[in-house]
C-alpha cells in the first residue's frame, strides 16, 4: 500500500474535522447563508476526493464520482467492517447509518464530472499487448476471466456493484490488487476479486494496470455503462449491494 504524505495528511485532517461536524445533518443553521445541502454536507469528503469526488491530482484518493451507487455503498460498508483499511475513512463512515450511507451513494454515483486524461505509457510493447490480453481476453489456461466479463465490454463498469477499471491511475490499480492478495482488502463473499488478484502473477498485474491506466475514458459514456451479464465467478457484492433499506 502506499504511504500518505505526513504534511499533506495533517492539513487535511483540520479541514475534516472542521468540517465532519456538518456530516452528522443536524447542523444548526447559524446564519441566513448557509445552505445545508447534502452537498455542503460532503465537502468533507471532497477535501480527500477532489472536487465533486473526481479524484485528487496526486492519484492516492480514488474519484467516486459516477461509480455505480451499490459499489460506493459496499465499500462504505467495508471501512465500516474493516474489510478496508485507512484510518481517516473508517472515521468518517463509522457513525452514518445505511439510510445515509445509501444517500451518500446515490448522490455521487450521479455526478457526471469529466476524467482526467489518461497518462500515455512509456512500457514496452510486450507489457501493453499482455495487459490488453488479459483485460480483454483473459487467459483460459489459468482459469483467469477477462477483465471485461465482470466490469463491462468497455471496462466502464456494470451495475449494480462493479465500477470502471478505466479513469484509475496505475498506482491505484496496482494497491488494490495487492490489497486483495494479502488480505488487506476484502469483499463480500465470494470475494471474487481476492480470487482474480491471486491467481494472477505480479507481471500480469503490472501489465494489466498499466494498459488500463493509458486508456482513455470512453467519450459519451456514463458509469455504470450496463447492467451485469453473468459472471465467470460468483462476486458476492452484488447481493449485498441489493440489500439496500
Ligand atoms: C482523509 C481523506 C479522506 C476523506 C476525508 C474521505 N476519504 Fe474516502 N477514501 C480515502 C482514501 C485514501 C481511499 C482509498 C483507500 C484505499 O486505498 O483502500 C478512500 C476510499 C473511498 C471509497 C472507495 C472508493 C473506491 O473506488 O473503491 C469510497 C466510496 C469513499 N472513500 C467515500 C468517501 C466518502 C463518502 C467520504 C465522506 C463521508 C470520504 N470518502 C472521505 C480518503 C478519504
Ligand atoms: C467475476 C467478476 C470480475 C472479474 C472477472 C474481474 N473483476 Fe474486478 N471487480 C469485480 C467486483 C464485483 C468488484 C467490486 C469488489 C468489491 O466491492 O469488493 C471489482 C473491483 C475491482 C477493482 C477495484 C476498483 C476500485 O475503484 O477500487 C479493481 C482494481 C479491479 N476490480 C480490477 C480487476 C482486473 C484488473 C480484472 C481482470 C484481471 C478484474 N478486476 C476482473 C468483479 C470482477
Amino acid at each position: 500500500m502506499q504511504t500518505i504524505h505526513p504534511q499533506r495528511s495533517r492539513a487535511l485532517l483540520t479541514g475534516i474535522l472542521l468540517c465532519v461536524v456538518c456530516l452528522g445533518a443536524a447542523v444548526a443553521a447559524d446564519g441566513p447563508t448557509f445552505e445545508d445541502t447534502l452537498g455542503q454536507r460532503l465537502k468533507a469528503c471532497t477535501q480527500c476526493h477532489g472536487d465533486q469526488g473526481r479524484a485528487a491530482p496526486d492519484g492516492y484518493y480514488p474519484r467516486i464520482a459516477g461509480k455505480p451507487a451499490g459499489y460506493l455503498y459496499n465499500q462504505m460498508k467495508h471501512f465500516q467492517r474493516g474489510e478496508r483499511r485507512y484510518d481517516l475513512m473508517t472515521k468518517m463512515v463509522d457513525p452514518l447509518s445505511d439510510d445515509y450511507l445509501w444517500e451518500i451513494s446515490r448522490y455521487f454515483s450521479a455526478l457526471d464530472v469529466p476524467y482526467s486524461p489518461p497518462v500515455p505509457s512509456t512500457a514496452s510493447v510486450e507489457t501493453m499487448r499482455r495487459g490488453e490480453r488479459l483485460a480483454m481476453q483473459g487467459d483460459a489456461s489459468r482459469q483467469l476471466p477477462a477483465c471485461a466479463a465482470c466490469h463491462g465490454a468497455q471496462l466502464t463498469g456494470t451495475t449494480p456493484a462493479t465500477p470502471g477499471l478505466l479513469g484509475l491511475p496505475r498506482d491505484y490499480i496496482n494497491a488494490q490488487m495487492g490489497a486483495w492478495r494479502t488480505g488487506a482488502r476484502r469483499g463480500a463473499q465470494p470475494d471474487c476479486m481476492a480470487d482474480i488478484a491471486r491467481r494472477m502473477k505480479p507481471e500480469d498485474i503490472a501489465s494489466v494496470s498499466t494498459w488500463l491506466s493509458s486508456q482513455p475514458w470512453p467519450a459519451n459514456t456514463r458509469t455504470p455503462a450496463q447492467s451485469a451479464t453473468t459472471p465467470p465467478l460468483k462476486c458476492g457484492s452484488h447481493a449485498q449491494a441489493q440489500e439496500r433499506p
